[in-house]
């Protein structure tokens, strides 16, 4: 028989604390189930609504693309500085120690490398294979105004579908093709579709000119892309415009991964996402943990 001997009485209610509406922390995620908003938890800090996500997924059609060559020995130490980790599931079971507990957006559209067109994608993971994973969201290429434009909006459509049905957001990432203008016209559009057609984050680059429209004009968070390699300054500047115009942080690569001093480079990024560090200071940061590392090593 239960034991319901010494059961105490007295309860508190706090009836006069109005329960919480659970305001969370994310624009346009309010209304998902448990399992999605807990994943876009593991994404998007809860304590800022943003990420320092490190995007690591170019092999998927560049291959061994300069400063991937070596996972193992150039990214792994990188991993404690990441609030998410965008990368194959190549990657992820090969490279990545499953001991890395932050989140895992899995690139899961694929199919054309460099020598081919493009936008000639297809949906590459099953839905069984991003749950067995674990992993916090799926990121498939939208190619607005691509020629394979309605594939790969069918592609991302497949996906939310799929990840509806299980709690795992899709995260539409809008290619710009050589032939498309960065501008906030078409960064617009893009990011809109995407949102409109379900997705539950959307990845876009950065444009000078009215970035705060595009934002504005999304209804789900923004990443913003890191694009091609700038000096590190710019590059801090670039992420420190994106969030004060309204990206829920950075899913920043070769701003990183190339950089002279990657560890210190997304430290100097974490300070601008999270903290909003003005980036003559953050580049300051970075030249100051650079130089540590570097007294560091010559100690060796
Ligand atoms: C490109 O298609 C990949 O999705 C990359 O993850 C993306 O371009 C971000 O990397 P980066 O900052 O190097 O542009």
């Amino acid at each position: 028989m239960a034991d319901i001997d010494g059961i105490k009485e007295t309860k508190n209610y706090f009836t006069d604390v109005p329960a919480s509406h659970d305001g969370f922390h994310l624009k346009g995620a309010h209304q998902l189930d448990w399992g999605m908003r807990n994943r876009l938890s593991k994404i998007f800090r809860p304590s800022t609504g943003r990420t320092v996500m490190l995007a690591i997924d170019h092999g998927y059609f560049l291959g061994p693309t300069t400063g991937l060559e070596r996972i193992d020995l150039t990214i792994v130490p990188l991993l404690q500085y990441a609030d998410a980790l965008m990368c194959t599931r190549g990657i992820l079971r090969s490279s990545i120690p499953s001991t890395f507990a932050n989140g895992v957006v899995m690139r899961s559209s694929g199919g054309p490398s460099t020598l081919k067109e493009l936008s000639n994608e297809l949906v590459a993971v099953d839905i069984d294979d991003a749950l067995r994973m674990n992993v916090s969201a799926m990121a498939v290429q939208v190619y607005i105004g691509g020629e394979f434009e309605t594939q790969s909006v069918k592609n991302m459509t497949t996906l939310v579908d799929m990840g509806l049905r299980y709690g795992v957001p899709t995260m539409g990432v809008t290619a710009v093709g050589k032939e498309l203008t960065r501008d906030a016209r078409y960064l617009g559009l893009a990011t809109r579709i995407c949102a409109e057609l379900g997705a539950q984050v959307v990845k876009t680059y950065y444009c000078a000119e009215g970035f705060e429209r595009v934002t504005a004009g999304c209804p789900v968070p923004i990443v913003m892309a890191g694009g091609k390699k700038l000096p590190e300054l710019d590059a801090l500047t670039m992420a420190y415009n994106a969030v004060s115009q309204g990206a829920a942080g950075v899913d920043m690569g070769r701003n990183i991964f190339q950089s002279d001093a990657p560890a210190a480079m997304i430290q100097a990024v974490g300070k601008v996402v999270h903290e909003l560090m003005p980036p003559s200071r953050a580049f300051d940061f970075y030249k100051t943990v650079k130089r540590e590392q570097e007294l560091a090593a010559a100690k060796k």
